[in-house]
């Protein structure tokens, strides 16, 4: 995004924040994530303000999670690299903040490596370093108007991670023209025996390749009219992911805001070929990777152990309206991670399916599996969970194309609704009346945000994964995927499934999820 956006945004923040309800919460006696709306399976900071993922690595057992993090404030600015490890992708601990702003400036998105040869030469003998590339955003020179106002710098960590130093000679890529130039994305490119860098660029992706991850040659750029060109490019990625029979195709992340499909920050990808220099999209089009307003920034893990799906993360808010949720006293949660995999659409093109990763099962509790559940206009779903807690893990098919809908709410009639409209051919997620939607007046957090159905065949699989302020869903295998947040005055317990014609489920599998947090 231009940040020339923060200071009116950090006024609203910080009026927000001083809100009577605001200020109530926080002398009220709750303790640290057990606050009104506290996701109780995504990661989110125990203070303050968080946006992007960023440094996503796997190394030593254990996967890092650095982010975008203001310390002192819950509004955007000031902006560190927070950091959070896990040794599943399921359960976090947030830990030190990684990385603090300097005389190049603000600590923007970006994203680290094992240098397992030491290409660097920063690692010592036994030791090879992990190796960030970020973005520095000088305020300085933003101010006085000019055009280099984001370089990008390294940083290494010779304690897996623990701790990091910045190299001594940043930037190690300079500016080259552009208002918008950020969020380096580098990973190993075995082919050429080379790093590789994507960049975005204002309006196109840039790639860049090194021998050293310090010295970087420019060797092309993609997309400047293709895709959509609504908002600024940003964290791009570009990386490989198999197909149903496990072959391997280039898939480039893009990043934007505003202009996603339903308004604000969204993530579009293409899928194509890169032969070592230059990114061609076989795919036509423009491609979402989700359609509900809040999974945005997503980028996935390096080095991760053999034989893992490629696994992303995204930021569970928008910037539309992201700095404005009435949340105190941390704004922001990530998504839960997604393993990645290209599936076939109506026509059999393949595009890229999003699925909770596999290891949030640890979470289950309360398991139910039913069979044939048969749905008489409504279907009361929240019968089988036992203490319902308004966090729950769904699972159904849907044998034939008709109206459905699935109702979360509560005993203030305040509801969230995800359903499928048979006349649009498109999934939907309303939370038009789920409780507090006037946090951000005139952004639109109240409208109906809409997804086609992309895949083919009658028959539909539903995932959907509800936590205290959230609601993610993957249809027909992810290849349409809609998440959104919310805030009703009081956790939603219910759980109902409508339809508008007689309908069968041959299953539905329905689990509580338990809390990362004791009570
Ligand atoms: C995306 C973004 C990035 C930037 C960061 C700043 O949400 O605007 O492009 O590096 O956030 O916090």
């Amino acid at each position: 995004m231009r940040h020339a956006y923060l200071a009116p945004l950090l006024a609203a923040g910080l009026a927000a924040c001083q809100s009577p309800t605001a200020s109530t919460e926080a002398t009220s006696p709750v303790r640290p994530y057990h606050e009104p709306y506290r996701p109780q399976f995504h990661f989110s900071p125990k203070e303050n303000w968080m946006n992007d993922p960023n440094g996503l690595v796997y190394e030593n057992g254990t996967y890092h999670l650095f982010f975008q993090f203001n310390p002192t404030a819950p509004v955007a600015g000031n902006i560190h690299w927070g950091h959070a490890t896990s040794a599943d992708l399921v359960h976090w601990q947030q830990q030190p903040t990684a990385l603090a702003p300097d005389s190049l400036g603000l600590i923007f998105s970006g994203s680290a490596v094992l240098d397992a040869q030491n290409t660097s030469g920063l690692g010592q003998p036994g030791r090879p370093p992990l190796v960030a590339l970020y973005t520095s955003h000088s305020e300085a020179r933003e101010k006085a108007g000019r055009q280099d106002v984001e370089n990008q710098s390294l940083a290494y960590s010779l304690d897996h991670g623990q701790t990091w130093q910045k190299y001594a000679h940043n930037p190690v890529l300079l500016n080259q023209g552009s208002r918008d130039f950020r969020d380096p994305k580098v990973r190993w490119y075995a082919p050429g025996d080379k790093w590789l860098l994507a960049l975005s660029a204002h309006d196109h992706i840039e790639f860049y390749s090194s021998k050293n991850l310090l010295n970087w040659t420019k060797e092309s750029a993609f997309g400047r009219g293709l895709g959509a060109h609504g908002g600024v490019w940003e964290c791009p990625d570009l990386l490989e992911v198999p197909d149903a029979q496990g072959k391997p195709h280039d898939v480039l992340i893009v990043n934007m805001n505003p202009g996603g499909p339903n308004s604000g920050s969204a993530t579009q990808y293409f899928v194509g070929a890169f032969d070592g220099k230059q990114f061609r999209a076989t795919l036509p089009g423009t491609h979402w990777l989700g359609y509900g307003p809040d999974n945005y920034a997503g980028v996935t893990w390096s080095n991760l152990p053999a034989g893992s799906a490629p696994t992303l993360i995204g930021w569970m808010s928008n910037w539309n309206y992201g700095q404005q949720v009435p949340t105190t006293p941390w704004r922001s949660a990530m998504t839960v991670p997604r393993t990645l995999a290209l599936r076939p659409g109506a026509q059999g093109e393949l595009l890229l399916a999003s699925q909770p990763i596999a290891g949030l099962s640890r979470l289950y509790e309360q398991v139910l599996n039913l069979t044939n559940v048969a749905v008489a206009g409504r279907y009361d779903l929240g019968q089988h969970l036992k203490n319902p807690t308004g966090r729950l893990r769904l699972k159904f098919t849907v044998p034939q194309a008709q109206n459905w809908s699935l109702i979360l709410s509560n005993a203030a009639k305040e509801q969230v609704v995800v359903g499928y409209d048979q006349a649009r051919n498109a999934y939907y997620f309303d939370r038009s009346k789920s409780g507090n939607v006037n946090f951000a007046p005139g952004k639109g957090f109240a409208q109906v945000a809409y997804a086609p159905r992309l895949a083919a065949g009658p028959t539909q699989e539903i995932i959907l994964l509800v936590d205290a302020a959230s609601a993610e869903l993957f249809a027909d295998g992810g290849v349409t995927c809609m998440t959104g947040i919310f805030f009703p005055s009081q956790p939603l317990t219910g759980l109902v499934l409508q339809a508008s014609a007689p309908l069968t489920l041959p299953s539905v599998e329905l689990a509580a999820m338990k809390s990362l947090w004791p009570k």
